[in-house]
């Protein structure tokens, strides 16, 4: 496993370190192709983007990026929708034209095919230079969820009680909650030139160790992680155990 692992003290400093890499591979490469992610935590991450696009510092003109997932049963203009997270924490802060940013369309009509358009989309693209990844506290990457078995490109899934539980602190109600989303399959995030991991706080520190240093399992899909050749893992202080530390040598 080629696993860099750097720790943080503060999630401001994990948000910068995240937008440095990002703004460092986008000078090197202006036209290339970044898999993004939703959830609270890269949030910080856009934010810095958006200040440093602010300041100058970098352009998104050519650009595209892919997001990883989107709610099904929400209307695009949800204020919970991927669609409106990516307005809001950074599309409408940046200069990344609106037709090179994509995002599984949940309402389409035939949503199988809107999966095979998502990932010849992705392929016409070539690869993905830069894949950002949250994970969630069973260990699902994108909306992957543990299983026997898991699917390789993009797909309709169900969500897992746990993801609709953890996500339920977006919405009014439980009810409101979508029970299924489409997502990339753990094929296409694999195919990734480089993974930023991303990990904060300290009630993920357990579902982390065991990603990066227990067997690599469909039931945890994180762990898959381990078998990437570039993977970056960005985490702060309260989420490293001692395990972690130890078995993943920083
Ligand atoms: C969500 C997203 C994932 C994200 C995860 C963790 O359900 N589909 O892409 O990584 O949950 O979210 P958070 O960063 O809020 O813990």
């Amino acid at each position: 496993m080629e696993m860099r692992m750097m720790i943080f003290k503060s999630y401001e400093e994990l948000s910068e370190a995240g937008a440095t890499i990002i703004v460092d591979l986008l000078n090197q490469k202006p036209k290339a192709v970044f898999g993004l992610a939703t959830g609270g935590t890269p949030v910080g991450i856009y934010e810095q983007l958006s200040k440093m696009y602010s300041e100058h510092k970098v352009s998104f003109k050519e650009a595209t990026s892919f997001n990883l997932d989107e709610y099904v049963g929400i209307p695009q203009q949800h204020p919970e929708s991927y669609y409106s997270y990516m307005q809001q924490h950074l599309f409408q802060h940046i200069d990344l034209p609106a037709e090179q940013a994509f995002i599984p369309n949940s309402n389409a009509e035939q949503l199988k095919e809107e999966c095979e358009r998502y990932d010849l989309l992705i392929q016409q693209n070539g690869q993905v230079d830069l894949q950002i990844l949250g994970i969630g506290h069973n260990g699902h990457i994108g909306f992957n969820e543990p299983a026997q078995g898991l699917l390789s490109g993009t797909h309709i899934v169900e969500l897992s009680d746990d993801t609709r539980r953890a996500n339920a602190r977006f919405f009014d109600t439980m009810d409101q909650v979508p029970k299924f989303a489409i997502t990339m399959g753990v094929g296409t995030i694999l195919k990734a030139r480089q993974i930023l991991l991303i990990v904060k706080g300290a009630d993920k520190a357990d579902i982390i160790e065991r990603a990066l240093t227990g067997p690599i399992t469909t039931e945890l899909p994180a762990s898959l992680l381990q078998t990437h050749p570039h993977l970056t893992v960005l985490i702060t202080e309260d989420a490293v155990t001692p395990a972690t530390k130890e078995r993943t040598r920083v």
